[in-house]
C-alpha cells in the first residue's frame, strides 16, 4: 500500500522555485520569506472531524499530512507491548503526573485495539508536518502562534524541530518524500479513520428531500438518497457497484432493493449466486429458477412486442422495423451464442427456416404480436421439425450437409440436458413487485448455453421494463461479468442499451461486479466502459491491485478516495452521486438486517 499524502502545494512551488534557501536552527530563509517547521508531537485519544482542515487553513501554513498503512500484526503487538509497559508504570510510578500519563496511555492503547477489533479499522503511522511562512519576523511569529493555538484547541501539541528544519522543509515541499528522520521523529500510530476524518471538506453530506436512508457520511450525518431525482448531473437512476469479493456489494444493493421496494419500485434481480432468494421470498416475491427447471422458462422463440417512443425512433435503435424482423436479429445472436460454430451458410438456412416457421404459426412481418398468447408461439422442437421437413426437399448435397449439422445442434437443445432451458413456452409469472431470476443452476451448463440464457433473460427483462412506461422498475444484474463475452458482445450491448434508454421508461439498471477489468477488454471496451460510467450512482467498496488501479483511472479518483477503497473496511466505501464524491459508512437497521442478512452471501 502506498502512502497517502496531501496534494502538492502549488503556492509553495511558486514561492520556492526561483530563489536561494538558507537553513538555521531557528528556521528557514526562503527568498524574501521566513519560514519555520513544526510537527504534531502529541495527539488526543480522539480527534474531531475536519481537524486537518483546521490546521492547514491557518494563515501562512503549508501542511503535509501523511498516513503510512502498516501490517496490523506488527502494530498490534507494538501497541500491546506499550500497554503492558504503561500498566507497570501506572502501578509503580510515584510521581502523580507520570502515573496519570501512563494510565492515559493504557486507556488510549486499549481504545485503538478495540476499534481495530470491533470495526475492522485500518491502522498505520500518521505524520503531520507544518511549514509556517511569513514575510517578516513579526508575521511569522503571528502565524506560528495561530497554528499553536489551533492545535491546542484540538487537543494536539505542536513543537518546533530546531535541528531538523531542513528535513521538515524537504518533507513538506513538493519533492514528494518524507525523510527517514522525519518519519521516526513525527510518526505516531493512528487509525485510518482519524486521518480521513481530518478531511471533512472533501465530503459534505447530502440529503434529497425524499427517498431512503442510504448510509452515514463521514461526518456521521444521514445520507438520504432519492435515486429518481433528476436535475443537474443526475440524469438517470442507474447504479454500478464494484468491490472485491465479500466487501458488501450485494448487501448494499439488497439494502437499496428493500428500500426501493418499500417505496413502490418493481424489482427484477438476475441472481447467479442464489443469494437473493431470502429477501425476495420474505417480501412475498416470485423466485424463479431460470437454470433449467421445469417451471421457469423463457421461450427464445417468443417474439417480444416493441415499445418505442418518439425519441427511440430518432435514435436509430430499431430503424423502424417490425417485431418479427427485430426478433430474427435477436435470434441470430441467440443461436450464435448457444450453437457456437454455425457458418454463414448455416445461419442463412436457419433464418429462412425461422421465417417459414413463424409463417406456419401465422406470424408475418406485419403481425401485431401484442395479442398473441405465449402458447401460440413456436418452440425449439417446432424449429427442429421444420428443419427436418425442409431437408427432405433439398437436393444439393452441401445444403443437405448444412441441414444435418443444424439438425444435430438444434437436436441437442431439445433432447439433451438443456431441454428444460429453451424448449418450453414462456412461463414466468411476474405479477409480484419483486422477482428473482435465479441462474445458479446454469453453473452446470456449458459456457455457450450460459451466455445464451443470459442473453435470453436480458432481452426478456428489457421487455418488462418497456411494458409500462409509468411503472418504476429496477433491474439488478449481480456478478455482471458473467454476461460478458468479448467474442459475442451482444448481451453486453443489450445491457448497455438498457442502461442508456431505461430512464425513458422509469427504469433503473444496477450492475454489480467484483472487477471492472472484464468490462475493459479492448474488444468490448466501448460498450463495457459505458456501462460503468453511464450510471449516475457509483458505489465502490474495498478493492486492491490491478482492479483498484483501473477504478482509479476510469473514474479519475483522488488519492483520498483511493485510500478509502483500498482500506476495504466492511460497509465503508465511496459513493459518486452525479459528479459529487461522498465517503460513506453503511450500517443496516435492525429490520433491514432481518431481511438482508437472513440470506447467504459473500464467498
Ligand atoms: N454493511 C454491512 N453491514 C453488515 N454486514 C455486512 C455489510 N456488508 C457486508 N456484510 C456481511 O459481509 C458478507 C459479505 O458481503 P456481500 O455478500 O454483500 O459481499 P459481496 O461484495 O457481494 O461479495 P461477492 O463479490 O462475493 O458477491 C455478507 O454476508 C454480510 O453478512
Ligand atoms: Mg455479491
Amino acid at each position: 500500500m502506498k502512502n497517502c499524502k496531501t496534494p502538492i502545494n502549488e503556492n509553495l512551488l511558486n514561492i520556492i522555485a526561483p530563489m536561494v534557501l538558507k537553513f538555521n536552527s531557528k528556521g528557514i530563509e526562503i527568498g524574501e520569506n521566513l519560514a519555520r517547521c513544526y510537527v504534531i508531537s502529541k495527539y488526543p485519544s480522539s480527534l474531531e472531524y475536519g481537524w486537518l482542515g483546521k490546521l492547514s487553513n491557518v494563515q501562512g501554513v503549508v501542511m503535509l499530512s501523511e498516513f503510512i498503512p502498516q501490517s496490523e500484526g506488527v502494530l498490534i503487538s507494538a501497541i500491546s507491548k506499550n500497554i503492558a509497559e504503561n500498566k507497570v508504570r501506572a502501578i509503580s510510578e510515584r510521581d502523580d503526573y507520570k502515573r496519570m500519563q501512563a494510565e492515559k496511555r493504557v486507556e488510549d492503547g486499549q481504545n485503538i485495539l478495540k476499534q481495530i477489533e470491533e470495526n475492522g479499522e485500518s491502522i498505520g503511522i500518521m505524520a503531520n508536518v507544518m511549514l509556517v511562512l511569513g514575510n517578516s519576523e513579526e508575521a511569522l511569529k503571528k502565524n506560528s502562534e495561530k497554528l499553536i493555538n489551533t492545535a491546542i484547541s484540538l487537543g494536539c501539541n505542536v513543537r518546533q524541530i530546531p535541528f531538523f528544519q531542513e528535513d521538515g522543509f524537504i518533507t513538506v515541499s513538493p519533492y514528494g518524500y518524507t525523510t527517514e528522520i522525519m518519519e521516526e521523529l513525527v510518526g505516531r500510530v493512528a487509525l485510518l479513520s482519524t486521518y480521513i476524518g481530518g478531511y471533512f471538506n472533501l465530503s459534505e453530506g447530502f440529503s434529497d428531500e425524499q427517498g431512503f436512508y442510504f448510509a452515514k457520511d463521514i461526518n456521521g450525518k444521514l445520507m438520504i438518497m432519492d435515486l429518481w431525482k433528476r436535475g443537474g448531473d443526475r440524469t438517470n437512476s442507474n447504479i454500478v457497484a464494484v468491490g472485491a469479493p465479500g466487501k458488501g456489494k450485494s448487501t448494499a444493493i439488497k439494502k437499496i432493493i428493500l428500500n426501493e421496494y418499500m417505496l413502490g419500485t418493481k424489482i427484477l434481480v438476475v441472481d447467479p449466486e442464489r443469494e437473493y432468494d431470502t429477501i425476495v421470498k420474505s417480501l412475498g416475491g416470485d423466485w424463479i429458477n431460470l437454470g433449467g427447471s421445469n417451471k421457469g422458462n423463457i421461450n427464445p422463440l417468443e417474439i417480444k412486442p416493441i415499445s418505442l417512443d418518439e425519441n427511440d425512433k430518432n435514435e436509430d435503435v430499431y430503424d423502424g422495423i417490425g417485431a418479427l424482423a427485430l426478433h430474427l436479429q435477436n435470434l441470430e445472436v441467440f443461436f450464435s451464442l448457444c450453437l457456437g460454430k454455425v457458418t454463414e451458410r448455416q445461419k442463412a438456412i436457419l433464418n429462412a427456416n425461422l421465417i417459414k416457421l413463424y409463417n406456419k404459426f401465422n406470424i408475418f412481418w406485419d403481425t401485431d404480436i401484442t395479442n398473441i398468447n405465449n402458447t401460440d408461439f413456436p418452440i425449439i422442437s417446432d424449429l427442429y421439425n421444420i428443419l427436418v421437413e425442409n431437408k427432405q426437399l433439398e437436393e444439393d448435397t452441401k445444403t443437405i450437409e448444412d441441414y444435418n449439422d443444424l439438425i444435430l445442434y438444434i437436436g441437442n437443445l431439445i433432447n439433451g440436458q438443456d431441454q428444460f432451458l429453451f424448449n418450453k413456452h414462456t412461463s414466468l409469472h411476474t405479477d409480484s413487485k419483486i422477482v428473482c431470476l435465479d441462474t445458479y443452476d446454469l453453473n452446470n451448463s456449458s459456457e455457450r448455453i450460459k451466455k445464451a440464457q443470459y442473453f435470453n433473460i436480458i432481452s426478456w427483462c428489457w421487455q418488462q421494463i418497456t411494458k409500462d412506461r409509468r411503472e418504476k422498475i429496477m433491474l439488478i444484474c449481480d456478478e455482471a461479468y458473467l454476461l460478458i463475452d468479448p467474442e459475442i458482445p451482444q448481451t453486453l450491448i443489450g445491457l448497455r442499451n438498457i442502461g442508456k434508454r431505461c430512464r425513458k421508461y422509469e427504469g433503473a439498471l444496477v450492475v454489480v461486479s467484483q472487477s471492472i477489468i472484464d468490462f475493459l477488454d479492448p474488444r468490448i471496451k466501448m460498450y463495457g466502459q459505458a456501462l460503468l460510467t453511464l450510471p449516475c450512482y457509483k458505489i465502490f467498496l474495498g478493492s486492491d491491485g490491478k482492479d483498484l488501479q483501473e477504478i482509479v483511472d476510469v473514474f479519475e479518483l483522488k488519492q483520498i478516495h483511493k485510500d478509502i477503497i483500498q482500506a476495504g473496511v466492511q460497509g465503508r466505501g465511496l459513493l459518486i452521486n452525479g459528479s459529487k464524491h461522498y465517503i460513506f459508512n453503511m450500517e443496516l437497521a435492525d429490520y433491514e438486517a432481518k431481511y438482508i442478512l437472513g440470506g447467504k452471501g459473500g464467498r
